[in-house]
């Protein structure tokens, strides 16, 4: 990663809105030393790399300070500063996100959550864990599971990146076709608006119609409405018994009628439904080191977990029902994990993307369509690239139970071709089907120009409504999403 300490220049270039210009930075500095103590405000060489980009590597910035507050009340001290100085702040969580949504302008100041971490609280009779924001996933997975239940949230990046990021993308990940995204795990949240007032509504309540539901505006607001501090979240009972297969299919009707088929058989304890074209498979399995399970390369391929309660012969009806299929043609070839390392090493095949920052010089998508129309948007997507740069490298994959594409184009193969060029040809392909130009990663700074594909400009219009309600000078995180 390069260290530079420029303007970000290009796409990370939004204004400021507001009429007042900013107060000298010195200035604000200064009143954040106070607030905050010396040690909370680092500056130049003091801030450490991971501050500068996120997990996309797009324009490294130094931005102008870099807060790490201890508490709430803390995060409330130095936004209030912030709004009366007109000074724009970036929040920060495990930086892994894919959208540049983290990443700082040098005139920037960012907020890192990181200190605002650990887990306050299982309740075990509402099934809730109440946690700070600078968490990782990780760390709140093994709290709900020594306390016996689940986190129902799941991600390749489970081990850096934090609640309060989870939360600002709505992140996705591997077990929305069985448990919902992010937004579906939380019961309550605190925030800490642009002024510094704190928000608080920290409910374990299932059910409250008290009006506006307010922390749907934050959940995946990407830092732009308030600053996430606390979440109060779902657990769900512990589903032990997983079992993990890999599955080898004609082509991708046959994966949407397995999906069907094990759905009808199966029900909610379908808790995974991953599909892998056969590059980013091949791919996967180079880089894992792994050997293909398979003797014969296929069209296409599933990786799908049994995740159910445990009654006795989950496995024998998981592998009954794979059976079954291949006896009616449906699939080609199936194994099922022996052991946890086993499942692990197929799993290990689906996470290699997280080599791909190291590995490729990755143009990322997370489009999202009907999963009806997704493998004919492959074929079509893979041929229209290969048109207009011929010997591209495409990987396609993804969480294909909810609908959700990936694509992951190196431009190591596209010599002298900007990620901008395609970036707008793949997006305006979904133009036509009225696809989501993001499904889980947001709009961040990578995607904002093409927002407009996926949303109206009634829609936009009142986003815009919303962000100046609630943030008047547009402090917070300044030209993403918008
Ligand atoms: P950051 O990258 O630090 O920030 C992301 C955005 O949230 C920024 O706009 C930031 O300003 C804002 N933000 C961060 N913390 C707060 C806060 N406390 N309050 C307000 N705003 C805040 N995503 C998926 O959805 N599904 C996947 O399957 C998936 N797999 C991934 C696999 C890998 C290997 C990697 C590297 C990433 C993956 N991601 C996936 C991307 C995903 O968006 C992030 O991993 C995660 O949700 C972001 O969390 P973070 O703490 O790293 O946030
Ligand atoms: C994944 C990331 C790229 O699904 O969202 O692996
Ligand atoms: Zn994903």
């Amino acid at each position: 990663m390069t260290d530079n300490s420029r303007e970000n220049s290009g796409t990370n270039s939004g204004t400021h809105s507001g009429t007042h210009s900013a107060a000298p930075l010195a200035a604000t500095l200064d009143a954040l030393r106070a607030a905050l103590g010396d040690d909370a405000v680092r500056v130049g060489a003091e801030i450490g790399e991971r501050a500068l980009t996120d997990w996309t590597r797009h324009d490294p910035t130094r931005p102008a300070a870099l807060l790490l507050p201890r508490s709430t009340e803390e995060v409330s001290r130095a936004l209030a500063i912030c709004h009366a100085a007109h000074q724009p702040v970036v929040p920060q969580g495990g930086m892994t996100g894919l959208a540049g949504g983290a990443i700082a302008r040098a005139t920037d100041i960012a907020l890192s959550l990181e200190r605002l971490s650990g887990v306050e609280e299982v309740d075990a009779a509402s099934a809730t864990l109440t946690v700070r924001a600078g968490t990782t996933l990780q760390a709140a997975q093994e709290a709900a599971a020594e306390a016996g239940f689940e986190l129902a949230l799941d991600l390749g990046a489970r081990g850096s990146c934090q609640i309060g990021g989870n939360l600002a993308t709505n992140a996705g990940g591997n077990r929305v076709v069985q448990s919902g995204t992010a937004r579906d795990q939380v019961l309550g949240l605190e925030v800490v608006l642009a002024n510094g007032d704190v928000l608080t509504s920290l409910g374990k309540m299932v059910k409250n119609n008290t009006g506006y539901d307010l922390k749907h505006w934050f959940i995946g607001s990407e830092g732009t409405l308030g600053i996430i501090t606390r979440a109060v979240l779902r657990l769900h009972p512990r589903r032990a018994a997983r079992h993990t297969a890999l599955v080898a299919l004609d082509g991708y009707d046959g994966a949407v009628n397995l999906l069907r088929r094990l759905s009808t058989r199966f029900g909610n304890d379908i808790g995974a439904f991953e599909i892998m074209w056969p590059d980013f498979y091949d791919f996967g399995v180079k880089l894992t080191g792994t050997r293909s399970p398979f003797a014969d390369p296929h069209p296409l391929y599933a990786l799908i977990e049994h995740a159910g309660f445990d009654s006795g012969d989950d496995g024998e009806r998981f592998a009954a029902a794979l059976t079954d299929a291949l006896d009616a043609g449906a699939i080609r070839d199936a194994v099922i994990a022996q052991s946890v390392a086993d499942a692990r090493a197929l799993w290990a095949i689906r996470e290699c993307t997280a080599e791909f920052p190291v590995r490729l010089d990755a143009i990322n998508f997370d489009v999202s369509l009907p999963i009806g129309e997704i493998g004919a948007f492959v074929d079509r997507c893979r041929a229209a690239l290969d048109r207009q740069w011929p010997g591209n490298v495409a990987y396609f994959f993804g969480h294909i139970g909810d609908s959700n594409l990936h694509v992951t184009v190196d431009g190591h193969s596209l010599a002298g071709v900007e990620h901008h060029a395609v970036y707008a040809f793949v997006y305006e392909m979904l133009r036509p089907l009225r696809g989501s130009v993001s499904a889980e990663h947001g709009i961040g700074l990578l995607k904002r120009e093409f927002l407009p594909i996926s949303r109206s400009a009634t829609e936009l219009a009142a986003m815009a409504a919303i962000k100046h309600a609630l943030d008047p000078h547009g402090i917070l995180n300044p030209g993403k999403l918008f």
